[in-house]
């Protein structure tokens, strides 16, 4: 039994451990454009990270010459796609893009040009741009597209509309790209005079706000709170771990509930920015009246003996187990929507998988004590009977339900 308690204790402490691992796995990989430094000796004072496809712009701009050299960074991609950045003078939408396009042609360079797209079924052909373009190159590495370029946007270009998009080739040509998801959002204004200025009605929010809502939301509801339900279920089981167990559980889901309730909030707010938000945003509202009930749960619950105790037990486990649920799927269709790199959908899926393959571990654990305390106590009085749990187990005086 000693063993077994010092293995759970020391499960526990790894998972707590792999809390700040993933805060620091997840910044070390948050790319903000900032530090980021070209390796071809380029620099540029201005970047903006762009809220969507994992990609950056930097630029450096010149009132008095309207001109901007800029260079257009898409991580996360292969040498099987391409990227696109454009100003689109006329409206927000693809029509009238002036576009810088890069990609692999078949016999294996990289093409960069300029192409003015004019219909929706483009082949992305090479055109001349309604401005000047100059020193059009582009690069490959690791995943990363890099398009430079140097534009004479002339007097009154200062606030643009860009897109940025990336698809698939097409024997040969660039194909169709989705529309849907971060590909049907990759749009923002661009002030190139002020970094700083947010990027205004195409882009939503700005991408600190989210990553901020992101982080709140993941590490509350998405890991803390599936958490507390594991210190509920399984470390109660110990003898003496008795009001241990419990301080574990309020302690986690509080906290839980405090962040994610802030998390909650940001997410309000992101919506209120024109976001679109659709099951995720319902999801948010759901999570936020269950967590909420829970809460009521903790302060109306009656005492262990009372005869409607387990009606509570009903409800507060019913309630905790959908919302966990929930929370999961929210999370990860939040992942989607803000499409960050894909190391921040692959650590949080890493810590679900350890999450649930700790739970079952223990649920194992679990029903192997508890019958082995049964079948030592069969000689005992009969233990009173479970309150409402699918295992109960009596040890002397105090009794509970798992
Ligand atoms: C951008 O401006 C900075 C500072 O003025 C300069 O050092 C850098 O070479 C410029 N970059 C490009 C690509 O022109
Ligand atoms: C284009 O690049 C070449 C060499 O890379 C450089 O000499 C030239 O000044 C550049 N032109 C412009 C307009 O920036
Ligand atoms: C740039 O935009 C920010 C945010 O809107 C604003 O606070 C700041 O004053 C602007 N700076 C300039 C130089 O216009």
């Amino acid at each position: 039994m000693k063993k077994i308690r010092s293995a759970l204790f020391y499960v526990v402490l790894m998972l707590l451990s792999c809390l700040p691992l993933f805060f620091t796995v997840a910044s070390s990989q948050t790319q903000t454009c900032k530090s980021y430094t070209f390796s071809n000796n380029r620099a540029y004072s201005d970047c903006v990270d762009l809220p969507v496809l994992s990609s950056f712009l930097h630029w450096n701009y010149s009132q008095s010459a309207g001109s901007a050299d800029i260079a257009f960074r898409k991580t996360g991609s292969s040498n099987s796609r391409w990227v696109s950045w454009a100003i689109n003078p006329k409206s927000r939408g693809m029509i009238g893009c002036q576009a810088l396009v890069a990609y692999f042609d078949s016999a294996g360079g990289i093409r960069a040009y300029t192409s003015s797209i004019t219909s929706y079924d483009t082949t992305m052909l090479e055109s001349s741009l309604s401005f000047g373009t100059s020193n059009i190159s582009a690069t490959f590495a690791s995943g990363e597209w890099t398009i430079f370029a140097k534009l004479q946007l002339g007097s009154g270009m200062t606030t643009v509309n860009q897109v940025w998009q990336e698809g698939p080739m097409n024997s040969g040509n660039p194909g169709t790209h989705s529309t849907s998801g971060a590909n049907g959002r990759s749009r923002a204004t661009l002030n190139f005079a002020n970094a700083t200025a947010p990027l205004g009605s195409g882009g939503g929010s700005s991408s600190t706000s989210k990553n901020v809502h992101g982080m709140l939301n993941a590490v509350s509801w998405g890991i803390l709170m599936p958490l507390g339900v594991i210190f509920a279920r399984y470390v109660k089981v110990f003898e003496g771990a008795d009001p241990a167990w419990f301080y574990m559980h309020v302690t986690c889901q509080t906290s839980a509930y405090i962040l994610g309730v802030s998390g909650w909030a940001t997410g309000l707010r992101l919506g209120d920015g024109g976001g679109e938000t659709g099951y995720h945003g319902a999801l948010g509202a759901i999570l936020f009246i269950g967590g909420t009930l829970q809460v009521f749960a903790l302060l109306l619950r009656p005492k262990k003996d009372h005869k409607y105790r387990l009606f509570w037990n009903i409800y507060h486990h019913s309630i905790g187990y959908t919302t966990i649920i929930l929370s999961i799927v929210n999370v990860f269709k939040g992942l989607d929507i803000l499409d960050p790199s894909q190391v921040w959908k692959t650590a949080y899926t890493v810590i679900i998988i350890v999450l649930g393959s700790v739970a079952l571990l223990l649920e194992i654990v679990t029903w192997y004590i508890v019958i082995k305390r049964r079948r030592s106590q069969r000689h005992q009085p009969k233990y009173p009977p479970s309150n409402g749990g699918a295992v109960g187990y009596s040890t002397g005086q105090s009794h509970y339900g798992v």
